[in-house]
């Protein structure tokens, strides 16, 4: 940040010399904007001549100004850019914005799992050979194959559980025995899933339980001659918002970090993927108003566009929301309100929650990640430190939140967006405030850590996060894990 060297005693001191006392509150408003504080100052004595007293209002209005004067001057230039330089190949191939149809009634709930069952079982039924439940009792082959929704998973003993599982025609009890006993007793319910087994009766005894999963792809794509940039969880306006971290990584993608290594891999960055929770918001978990810079969410809006027009605009930054952010809550979430996005540059592109993105051939699903909080706590061998465990539990279900009715709100679209129906290149999200990657399958995982230190209320649910982490990432080629938080 520009403030850097700046404290309030040297804002208030400036104002002195001009003749004027300055409130607190404006002071912390320059100190958190990202500009020139001289040429803030000297704006602002030059309105208020005769003022008593510099209120916030007066600098909120100057510092919303000269920011919207600064970013038509870099657009200006941006444009200029685009014409002399390369095409940018960017297509949102899929996301909710300007088509949310649900009005959340029973008919819509009905049409929406209507939908993740087709979508779902067209995928498993490439694998499996399934009967309509309602014939199991005709059946006389050895084994059978069904798909179906898990109603629920009961343990009856020390090996052995019963799946409860329905198609469009019935239902049937599975019994799970052995290791298929323990992977039935992590299935979450309202998933998808196939089963192979003996019949007996009306009943099966599973010898497989089939995941819809995501073939090998073999990570088979061409080396590309550029990166991509994976963040989330900014949380601009918190009072445990980084600033040194986020001034640190602006630096480096600007290939100003003075290490000439970093700045290489900086030089190659094209795009950078923001999973959401832009700003910290406003009333999201209780007494959060003692934990915020910036109590306001038009302010912590105009902080986070002037943030992001620090980086050079080269770079196209695309933005989906969080659950801290100003949307709807339930999933899939339409991109930030127009009032909010007109705020940014225009190298940000605003997208939904979730959102599938092709860059120049590569594809990105990037989702919040409001769903692994659920994943994490009904699995008791995944963990908050390796957040990648649980995406991959996302991919082999083929369903970013497949806990229907816990932590993770959903509003029931007849097109359930958040089937992972085609598989991407890159699942990329954040949320839980830890890092981690992996490949799996040959998709990349990026969990994207946070910009933000231990809140009050992160202490008391015991979430240690892991802030200033950045996953870099070639594609076809190296993979980084850069660091600006010490
Ligand atoms: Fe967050």
């Amino acid at each position: 940040m520009v403030i850097k060297n700046i404290d309030t005693k040297t804002v208030v001191a400036k104002f002195a010399l001009n003749g004027y006392n300055v409130h607190p509150e404006a002071v912390r408003l320059i100190l958190s904007s990202s500009l020139d504080v001289d040429t803030v100052v000297g704006e602002i004595c030059r309105r208020c001549n005769g003022a008593f007293i510099i209120t916030p209002e007066e600098v909120s209005q100057v510092i919303r100004e000269l920011g919207k004067k600064k970013r038509e001057v870099r657009e200006h230039s941006v444009d200029k850019r685009t014409v002399d330089g390369r095409k940018d190949e960017i297509k949102i191939l899929k996301d909710v914005t300007g088509k949310s149809a649900c009005r959340g009634t029973i008919e819509d709930f009905v049409a929406h799992f209507n939908s993740r069952f087709e979508k779902i079982s067209s995928i498993l039924r490439n694998r499996v050979k399934a009967i309509p439940i309602s014939s199991l009792s005709k059946i006389k082959a050895e084994t059978v194959e069904i798909v179906g929704f898990v109603n629920s998973v009961r343990e009856l003993n020390e090996n052995r559980a019963m799946i409860e599982i329905e198609d469009r025609t019935g239902r049937a009890r599975v019994y799970a025995e052995g290791k298929v006993k323990e992977q039935a007793m992590e299935l979450f319910g309202d998933e998808v899933i196939g089963i192979t087994g003996r019949p007996a009766g009306r009943s099966i005894i599973a010898e497989r339980i089939v995941f819809p999963e995501v073939p090998m792809n073999g990570n088979g794509k061409s080396r590309k001659n550029f990166s991509v940039v994976f963040i989330s969880d900014i949380h601009f306006g918190s009072n445990t918002f980084l600033h040194d971290s986020w001034d640190k990584f602006v630096s480096w993608v600007n290939c100003e970090s003075g290490n000439r290594k970093l700045d290489d891999i900086a030089e190659s960055v094209r795009y950078i993927f923001v999973a959401g929770d832009v700003v910290d918001g406003i009333g999201v978990y209780p007494d959060q108003d003692k934990e915020l810079e910036i109590d306001d969410i038009n302010r912590q809006y105009e902080f986070a566009a002037e943030q992001f027009d620090r980086i050079r605009k080269e770079v196209k930054i695309i933005i989906s929301p969080g659950n801290h952010d100003a949307v709807r809550q339930a999933e899939p979430q339409p991109a930030l309100p127009k009032e909010f996005s007109d705020l940014f540059s225009n190298n940000a592109i605003h997208v939904g929650n979730p959102s599938y993105i092709d860059v120049e051939g590569v594809k990105v699903l990037m989702y919040h990640g409001r769903s692994l909080d659920d994943i994490i706590s009904k699995v008791s061998r995944l963990r908050y430190e390796k957040p990648q465990n649980a995406m991959i539990e996302l991919l082999k279900r083929r369903h970013l939140a497949p806990l229907y009715g816990e932590r993770s709100p959903i509003a029931p679209e007849k097109d359930d967006y958040l089937v992972i129906d085609d598989v991407p290149d890159v699942v990329h999200s954040g949320h839980v405030h830890t890092y981690g990657t992996a490949f799996y399958r040959g998709v990349l995982l990026v969990n994207s850590s946070t910009w933000q230190s231990q809140t009050e209320f992160q202490k008391k649910v015991n979430l240690n996060p892991m802030p200033g982490y950045v996953a870099v990432y070639q594609p076809g080629g190296n993979l980084f894990r850069l660091k600006f938080y010490s």
